[in-house]
């Protein structure tokens, strides 16, 4: 287990003091793969490389496994250090190293004996299914190999700690979704812990089990993946979010949709609907048709899976008679997560946003 405990990091400059942690509390589960998400210079590098001493806490302390990194001597900080390998954003390989001596590197400094490095290196390969660039070199590989490597190399010590920074930001979606897998299997298969910082909160939802939000060297949010995502409690992961779903109705759907009711003397309104959860396997939309007078015409949606549960917004058009509509509207408000109505017509020709 890691646990953070009132961890400040502060850093001295000569334009003066800078937070990059301000007293964070947290706990990362031993086997899990926990995400850290906020804004750039939040301070998630920082916080990441205090776990394996590489940034010193100037308060509070860092545990891992019971024992107190900060305090570490010297040779305990080497052992330490071994126990917890890293990968990077643009995977920092040694260019002039092929993949099998890159690979070899940490054994090499830990002192192992050349018989067994080759058979660790060889287990590795295989590992990141790359035995057949073995004796490549780094310029050779495309960036999601050299990432394999990145990987193959962080785990060769037997690692039961992954930090990862940014370690998908430089490849492209396709390959993302692969180094993503290899990662999530990785964590299962060796049962290592994995700790991954990054921006794109598909990342997140894809492969960690929770989350921490950070904001300025704050944690301000920490808690279940879905949880977080479905429920987010503070007003800086409120906006986070809001940009992964948000949706901006264009005008030419409007302005169909305005006169198509116009034409026909009917009441409009568009309305947002939130699912999460049981309330997201709901046929709410099906239903309505059939038990109201109304029609209900899906603009936009997008529903996903996360952790297997679902989750998703909804943009609809609902016309008919006033009253009728607003029958309906109550009924959705019992099916759904939450309903906001976005647009609503005002006269024949008139309609205004509300929110
Ligand atoms: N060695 C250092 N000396 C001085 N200031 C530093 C140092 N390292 C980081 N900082 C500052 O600490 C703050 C947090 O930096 P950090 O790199 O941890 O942020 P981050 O969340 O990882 O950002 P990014 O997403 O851009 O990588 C920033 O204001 C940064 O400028
Ligand atoms: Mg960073």
């Amino acid at each position: 287990m890691i646990a953070f405990r009132n961890v400040g990091v502060v850093f001295e400059t000569n334009k003066g003091a800078v937070h990059a942690v301000r007293d964070v509390s947290f706990t990362i589960e031993r086997e899990s793969v926990f995400g850290i998400i906020g804004a750039s210079g939040a301070g998630k590098s920082t916080l990441l490389r205090t776990i394996n001493g590489l940034e010193k806490p100037t308060s509070g302390e860092v545990q891992v496994d019971g024992q107190i990194v900060n305090h570490l001597s010297t040779r305990k900080m080497r052992e330490h250090r071994e126990g917890i390998g890293m990968i990077f954003q643009h995977f920092n390989l040694i260019v002039s190293k092929t993949v099998a001596q890159n690979i070899a590197y940490p054994l090499k400094i830990a002192g192992k004996n050349g018989m067994l490095i080759g058979e660790r290196v060889d287990e590795l390969l295989k590992l990141v299914d790359l035995e057949d660039k073995k004796h490549v070199y780094p310029a050779k590989l495309s960036g999601g190999q050299k990432q394999r490597v990145g990987i193959a190399r962080a785990l060769a010590n037997h690692t039961k700690i992954l930090l990862c920074d940014e370690p998908t930001s430089a490849l492209d979606a396709e390959t993302t979704k692969t180094i993503l897998q290899l990662l999530k299997r990785l964590s299962q298969e060796l049962g290592i812990t994995i700790v991954l910082i990054t921006h794109e909160l598909d990342v997140v939802s894809s492969i960690c089990d929770k989350v921490a939000v950070m904001s300025e060297g704050r944690v301000v949010e920490t808690g279940g993946i879905y949880d977080v995502f479905t429920n987010p409690r503070e007003e800086y992961t409120k906006k986070l979010l809001e940009t992964r779903y948000d949706f901006a109705i264009p005008a030419e759907a409007l302005e169909k949709i305005r006169w198509t009711n116009a034409e026909q003397g009917r009441h409009w309104k568009i309305i947002r609907l939130d699912y999460i959860g049981e309330k997201a396997y709901e046929p709410v939309i099906s239903r309505i048709s059939k038990q109201f007078d109304v029609e209900i015409d899906v603009i936009h949606g997008k529903i996903e899976y996360i952790q297997g549960k679902p989750a998703g917004r909804m943009y609809v058009a609902l016309s008919g008679e006033r009253e009728e509509a607003a029958k309906t509207l109550a009924y959705l408000a019992g099916q759904v997560h939450s309903v906001e109505i976005l647009y609503e017509q005002q006269h024949e020709q008139q309609y205004s946003r509300l929110t």
